[in-house]
């Protein structure tokens, strides 16, 4: 009985991958239903009826790597490549802070230019600037001491997609220069160091089986990662998947829902490529479970250069606006944004 498997697993707060494949081959939109009531009631018992903000800051599309999914990836001759300055991202937090952000998400590609002493220099000025915010990194895979030098500097916070936890998958997504193996590391050791973690996966992306997204689900499993980032695979018209098919909301918000009853505590978005996917995909997501936004505090010129995949939404919107609409978005399915750090409430075992 799939009901009785989801009890097993608000009880356990884990499940054989079996189970999990069979949730999600036998999925329904009444057990959907069943699942996500009960992951909002476990959220609202954690978070209340709180919803986070994160205010992400695109700070470079230049990147390294050649992920096949990604519209920045290094092959791509067509991407307007930019870097924000300090001061300009300085300038992104000083407009987020007025607006009642207290996380800001430095996100870019894999990018040389800022190396260790740039980034420290970096997050050492917002930290000054605004003791009272917590800086999120998400800029790929560093050695652990660069990772314990951001740290030492400030940022407290890291996120990691590991997007697949099935290596020959992994293989399928990314040029051989990139591994799981490494990936995984990664996030071990940012959790060893401290951080609060974040790692995650795309939803239907090209080759993906249920029992690749059961593996997922054991991957968080073991991780007990403090956030998780999910969001459906979207095409990229110059990438080598422009032809493939986009994952569903539908799937998307089954797995949000599994997550919160596997990690009660999570910190878990809403993303913008579930918004871009379905017009109410944010509100949705908030209803499956999670309790995070993280709207766009890019500068606007730049907005529509750090385009991963097809149709983003808010490229053409001023961070006010966007933080604006979400509050509405939010408080229209009875929710409220608020003025918080949004610290997990896992602590790191380890740390
Ligand atoms: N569709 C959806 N998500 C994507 N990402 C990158 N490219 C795409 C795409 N085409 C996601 C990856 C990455 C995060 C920053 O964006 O999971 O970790
Ligand atoms: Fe950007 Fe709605 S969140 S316009």
């Amino acid at each position: 009985n799939l009901k009785q498997l989801i009890d097993t697993l608000e009880r356990d707060q884990k499940l054989s991958s079996e189970e999990y494949a069979l949730l999600i081959e036998s999925r329904s939109a009444e057990l959907s239903e069943y699942l996500f009531e009960k992951a909002r009631r476990i959220r609202e018992q954690h978070y209340g009826t709180d919803v986070y903000l994160r205010g992400l800051i695109e700070f470079t599309n230049y990147c390294k790597n050649d992920c096949y999914y990604c519209g920045i990836r290094r092959s791509n001759k067509n991407a307007a490549r930019y870097r924000l300055t300090k001061e300009q991202i300085l300038f992104c937090c000083e407009e987020g802070y007025r607006l009642g952000f207290r996380t800001f998400v430095l996100q870019g590609g894999e990018d040389g230019h800022f190396s260790d002493t740039v980034l420290i220099e970096i997050i050492r000025a917002i930290k000054s600037r605004f003791p009272d915010c917590a800086i999120t990194l998400s800029i790929g895979e560093r050695t652990a001491e660069s990772y314990r030098a951001y740290y030492e500097a400030g940022a407290e916070r890291y996120l990691l997609r590991h997007e697949t936890a099935d290596p020959d998958h992994y293989s399928k997504l990314h040029p051989e220069s990139m591994t799981l193996a490494s990936r995984k590391q990664c996030l071990w050791e940012l959790k060893q160091i401290g951080y609060q973690v974040g790692c995650g996966f795309m939803v239907g992306s090209p080759g993906q089986t249920t029992a690749h997204l059961a593996s997922d689900l054991i991957f968080l499993q073991e991780l007990q990662p403090q956030m998780v980032g999910i969001g459906p695979f979207i095409p990229h018209h110059d990438t080598p998947f422009a032809k493939e098919p986009s994952g569903t909301a539908e799937l998307t918000l089954f797995l949000l829902g599994l997550i919160r009853l596997m990690l009660p505590a999570v910190l878990l978005p809403a993303t913008t490529a579930l918004g871009t996917i379905d017009p109410m995909g944010r509100e949705k997501g908030i209803l499956a479970g999670g309790n995070v936004v993280m709207p766009n505090l890019s500068p606007r010129d730049v907005r529509d250069k750090y385009l991963l995949y097809d149709n983003k939404i808010c490229t053409g919107d001023e961070a006010a606006e966007c933080r604006h609409c979400i509050e509405g978005r939010m408080n229209r399915v009875g929710y409220q944004v608020v003025v918080a750090r949004g610290d997990s409430k896992l602590i790191n075992q380890e740390s």
